[in-house]
This record gives structure tokens, C-alpha cells and sequence, in this order.
């Protein structure tokens, strides 16, 4: 089977390595994938939001199925656009990916079909928002409803905090531009996150296991927010008695919601949980598989990647089971001195063969130079992965393996799965 895989992160190098080792895959194509994809396939000079391209290249490759990474393609509706062309594509139609490309859709959504989530307002006028601002007391968190690469949220201490995110997003500064002229003002609640991920063909809704993923820069969750710096599978601080509550009420609920408004949903659904006083609250819904969780994840999937997306595009994920190991995964993000502000890039990267056998280094933002070394090229470098039977000794083999990897500048946080985090609260 051909594949073509959309995207250039450590996820996707992920997905890659996952799928590599499916008996049925045959050729694979990464658009526009790092230096680490191109041990395993082979890149295409493709922007992951470029739907013609894709679409174009999909076609002239005769691919079997395409799977896309990242939420852009898919909000822009590159499943669409190959399902016109008779090309299977794992991942939801444009439609369905409003569940992650419109705040103030998925919100709807979840009020609409009693899925547990912050109570709401929308505004698509600052006037109305500032005026709903000072008439209300308690705190807030304010979303622009696009995407914004996860940088739209404000989790606001003050009601000064939520008029100046107004200002910013609905004023003539408008810091995200389109996906900000649009507003959600939330509830703020308090808890714990946890990742939940599920499988689905819009029918049957199969889930992943749990993980938790790091979004600041710094130690203790200081500093400013990233694409992910870290992130551990099981969370064993999760009470397991949750589960169902949140397989049944939250995940498949949303599919079953869609599927009865007209938009079914097709692929891999991730809603983002708080776990508050009053149970699972979703704080957001994704569309695809997360980033550092995919990391986390993929390691401890033992059935076969590409079988259980071809079921997916073929509706058949009933009669498919997936199988998962009881290991414990470990993922640490090394990121480019100054990420997530200004850093520079071409550093070489040392140490990549010395890694301890079994522990992954996952690329995202790295390319090959001239002579053929791997050096930096993003702000986000590698995720370094280990499993192990428990998670501390995941979490040692993980750290044991970044201190061989170098390159200048290089950043990482040292408490990623730390022990405390996940001792059992009795
Ligand atoms: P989102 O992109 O909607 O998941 O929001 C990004 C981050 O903002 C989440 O991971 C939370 O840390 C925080 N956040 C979002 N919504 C809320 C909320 N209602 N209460 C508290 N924190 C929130
Ligand atoms: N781990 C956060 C995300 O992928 O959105």
C-alpha cells in the first residue's frame, strides 16, 4: 500500500516510524517531513497546507490512502478534496474538522448535546464583549474561535486581563488576524489536564490510552506557552473509575453528535479534559492526533498502525482490534534556545547514534546540511522517547538518552513525567 503522510513534526516522524512497520505498507511519501521522516520515506517539497499540492501529488503518486498530522490541511479541507478524487484520507472533512478549527462551533456542539464543558458566551463584536466582561464576576479564560496554532487562549487572572485579551483580538491590533474577530468567553476552571484520544470511522469509537502533555517552556509550568515540551503515557494519577465517563460522555458523544448533525467524523479524535471538582470538562476539542502525544502513544500501540486507519477510512473499525502495550512511554521535547521567541537554527545535532537500543529520537525541526549532517532547523528539535515497564523507569531511560544528544542552545525541561506528579492520590 502507498501512503502519503502530511506534515514535517516529531508526530509525523511518529506516524512514519509506526507505519514503517506495517507488513502492507510499500511505499511511503512524507510532504514536506525532516531529516528524520527521510530515513523512512521519502520527502516531498510539499507545505503541509498546500491542498492542491497534495491533492496533486496524491494523485500522480496513485497513493492509497493519505493521512494527514496536523489540523491545517484538514480544516482546509484536504479530505474533501481527495475524496473527490476517489483517494482515501484518514482524517475528518472540512465540516467535521470544525470541531477543532471553530471554537465557538465545537462549543455549540458540546451545550447542544450535554458534553460537559465550561459554560460560554460568543461574541463577534468587542462592544458586546466588553459590556458582557464587566457585568460578569468569577474568572475567565477568553479563546479566539480560529486556529492559532494554540496560541489563542487567554487564561485570564483579572477582568482587566479578559478586556485587554478583547482589546487585542477584537481591536485593530487583532493579533490572530481572522481567527480572532470571533470570541469565546469561558468559565475558568481548575484541575489537572489529561489528553484523551480515540479512533473512529463516525460509527464505532475505539480510545487510545490516556497521556498528558507539557505546554509551557519552563520547569513547574513557568513561562510561555509551546507547541509541547513533553509528554508521558500512562497518567497513573487518573482515576480509573473516569474512564468510561469519559469514553461515553465525552468522546463517543461528540461523534455521535456530529454524526446526527450531518458531519460525520472520520479519524482520530482528541478532546483536551480538565479534571475539576465537578468531573472531565472539555477545554477543547482536536482533530487529529496531538503533538508530543502521538510520541507517547504510537510506542505502545502494538497492533498495526496502517491496518487501523485503513478500517478507519473504510468503516470498519468495529471489526478491527487494537491492541496495547501495558509499558510506560516517556517523551522529551529538545527545543532551540529561545523557543518559543526568536532562536537561531543550523546547529549541528551530536549524539544521534549513541542513543541506548529502544529509546527513540523523534525528529521535528531538523534538516540534513550539505555534508549530509542533521542540524538544527525549528524551534522544536527532537523528542527523545523511552518505554519502560513503570514510568520512573521510562523517565530515567528518557533523560539517561538527552544527555547524549548536543547541539547549542539546546533547552529542555527536567520534570517532564516527574515522580511526584504521579503519585496515586488515595
Ligand atoms: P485550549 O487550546 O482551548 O485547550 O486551551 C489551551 C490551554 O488553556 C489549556 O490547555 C488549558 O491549560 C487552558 N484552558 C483552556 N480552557 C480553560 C478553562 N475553561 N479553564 C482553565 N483553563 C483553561
Ligand atoms: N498537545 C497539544 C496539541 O497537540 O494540540
Amino acid at each position: 500500500m502507498k501512503v502519503l503522510l502530511v506534515g514535517s513534526g516529531a508526530r509525523e516522524h511518529a506516524i512514519a516510524w509506526k507505519l514503517r512497520q506495517s507488513p502492507r505498507l510499500t511505499d511511503l511519501f512524507v510532504a514536506p517531513g525532516n531529516a528524520g521522516t527521510a530515513t523512512l520515506a521519502a520527502n516531498l517539497d510539499i507545505k503541509a497546507a498546500d491542498v492542491e499540492g497534495l491533492a496533486r501529488a496524491a494523485k500522480d503518486l496513485r497513493a492509497d490512502l493519505v493521512i494527514a498530522g496536523p489540523e491545517d490541511p484538514l480544516a482546509r479541507g484536504l479530505v474533501d478534496r481527495l475524496t473527490v478524487q476517489g483517494i482515501a484520507a484518514f482524517g475528518p472533512s472540512q465540516a467535521a474538522a470544525r470541531i477543532e478549527s471553530s471554537k465557538a462551533f465545537s462549543k455549540d456542539l458540546m451545550l447542544r448535546h450535554g458534553i460537559p464543558t465550561a459554560a460560554a458566551a460568543v461574541f463577534s463584536n468587542r462592544p458586546d464583549a466588553r459590556r458582557y466582561m464587566e457585568s460578569r464576576a468569577g474568572p475567565v479564560v477568553v479563546k479566539a474561535d480560529g486556529l492559532t496554532a494554540g496560541k489563542g487562549v487567554f487564561v485570564c487572572d483579572s477582568p482587566e486581563e479578559a478586556l485587554d485579551a478583547i482589546d487585542r483580538m477584537m481591536g485593530d491590533e487583532a493579533v490572530f488576524g481572522a481567527a480572532g474577530r470571533t470570541v469565546v468567553i469561558e468559565e475558568r476552571f481548575s484541575g489537572r489536564e489529561v489528553s484523551a484520544h480515540a479512533f473512529t470511522d463516525g460509527v464505532t469509537v475505539k480510545p487510545l490510552p490516556f497521556s498528558c502533555d507539557y505546554k509551557r517552556a519552563l520547569d513547574g509550568n513557568e513561562g510561555p506557552n509551546t507547541g509541547g515540551m513533553g509528554a508521558y503515557s500512562p497518567p497513573l494519577w487518573l482515576d480509573e473509575a473516569l474512564e468510561p465517563f469519559i469514553h461515553e460522555r465525552i468522546t463517543e458523544a461528540a461523534v455521535h453528535a456530529m454524526m446526527s448533525e450531518g458531519a460525520p467524523y472520520r479519524g482520530v479524535l482528541y478532546p483536551g479534559l480538565m479534571i475539576t471538582p465537578q468531573g472531565p470538562q472539555v477545554l477543547e476539542f482536536n482533530c487529529r492526533f496531538g503533538d508530543p502525544e502521538t510520541q507517547v502513544l504510537l510506542p505502545r500501540l502494538k497492533s498495526d498502525l496502517l491496518e487501523v486507519c485503513w478500517a478507519v477510512v473504510n468503516n470498519r473499525l468495529s471489526e478491527t482490534e487494537i491492541q496495547w502495550s501495558t509499558d510506560a512511554c516517556v517523551g522529551v521535547v529538545l527545543a532551540s534556545g529561545g523557543y518559543p521567541g526568536e532562536y537561531q537554527t543550523g546547529y549541528p545535532i551530536a549524539g544521534l547514534s549513541t542513543l541506548e537500543p529502544g529509546v527513540l529520537a523523534f525528529h521535528a525541526g531538523t534538516a540534513l546540511a550539505d555534508d549530509g549532517a542533521v542540524v538544527t532547523a525549528g524551534g522544536r528539535v527532537l523528542t527523545v522517547v523511552a518505554t519502560a515497564p513503570t514510568l520512573l523507569a521510562a523517565r530515567a531511560a528518557a533523560y539517561r538518552n538527552v544527555q547524549r544528544l548536543h547541539f547549542t542552545r539546546a533547552h529542555y525541561r527536567r520534570d517532564i513525567a516527574a515522580p511526584a506528579e504521579n503519585a496515586r492520590v488515595e
